[in-house]
């Protein structure tokens, strides 16, 4: 059965101080719903927000990781320093980390298997830009970051991943996807999937929606098919719109 998640990208938003008040009005607003919460915070917090988790259904993430497994990497963090934490997700292969860090398919690839053999669960992050959908090839563009990105992966490392799509014009834009769009991606992918890893895999996968969801857009494009939560980044800085987003399913 696949899960219901929501999950909150607090990008480099946020002190330590402001993160655990953050995280504990989350903490206390969550009601044991049918809702797997994830809340991805700078590295920095991982530590203290761990220890103010009580609810079973909240979870921590962190928001990249590196793509060695330790050694001499000045500044980067490794998946085996992440999971210390008690963080059990990473979002891997965000649009911003794609574009201003220079992070390629390859360089992703790798990122997701050290994180899998860690036993951290990958958010993996795909989606086209205005460009791309505006000439039409915007199934392509997601159709080779699945393929780069994570189809070197067995079926059973497939199936402990997770995939947010998030279309990279719709990122902080305040411009979302039409449910009808996210729905017709998020369908795209799933079939794609099948036609790599079976049926089995493809029903079990998780699929997050990214960019400008809200408590006010939420609900339409949960209620599809396809579309098993969010990838939440500027409403997940306020515990009450976070929620709101949360509550939507
Ligand atoms: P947004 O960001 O909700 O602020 O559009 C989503 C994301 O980048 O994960």
């Amino acid at each position: 059965m696949r899960k219901h998640i929501v999950a909150g990208n607090w990008k480099m938003n946020t002190t330590l101080q402001e993160g655990i008040e953050l995280a504990k009005n989350v903490n206390e607003r969550i009601s044991g719903k049918d809702v797997t919460v994830v809340l991805c915070t700078p590295f920095v917090h991982l530590t203290e927000v761990s220890q103010l988790i009580t609810k079973d259904t909240l979870f921590l993430g962190a928001q990249n990781c590196a793509d060695k497994e330790s050694g001499a990497y000045t500044g980067e963090v490794s998946v085996a320093m992440i999971k210390s934490t008690g963080a059990s997700y990473v979002i891997i292969g965000h649009s911003e980390r794609r574009a201003y860090y220079g992070e390629t398919n390859a360089i992703l690839a790798e990122k997701v298997k050290l994180a899998l053999n860690k036993e951290l669960i990958p958010i993996f992050c795909i989606g086209e830009v205005l460009e791309e959908r505006e000439v039409g090839k915007h199934f392509d563009v997601i159709k080779t970051q699945l393929d780069k990105g994570l189809f070197d992966l067995s079926s059973e490392e497939f199936g402990k991943l997770i995939i947010a799509y998030e279309p990279v014009w719709a990122i902080g834009t305040g411009k979302t996807a039409s449910p009808e769009q996210a729905q017709e991606m998020h369908k795209v992918i799933r079939d794609h999937v099948h036609g790599k890893y079976g049926k089995q895999i493809a029903e079990d996968l998780s699929i997050l929606y990214g960019g400008s969801c809200k408590p006010s857009n939420a609900a339409e494009l949960f209620a599809n098919p396809d579309v098993d939560g969010g990838l939440i980044g500027g409403a997940s800085l306020q515990a009450e719109d976070f929620m709101g987003i949360v509550n939507a399913f």
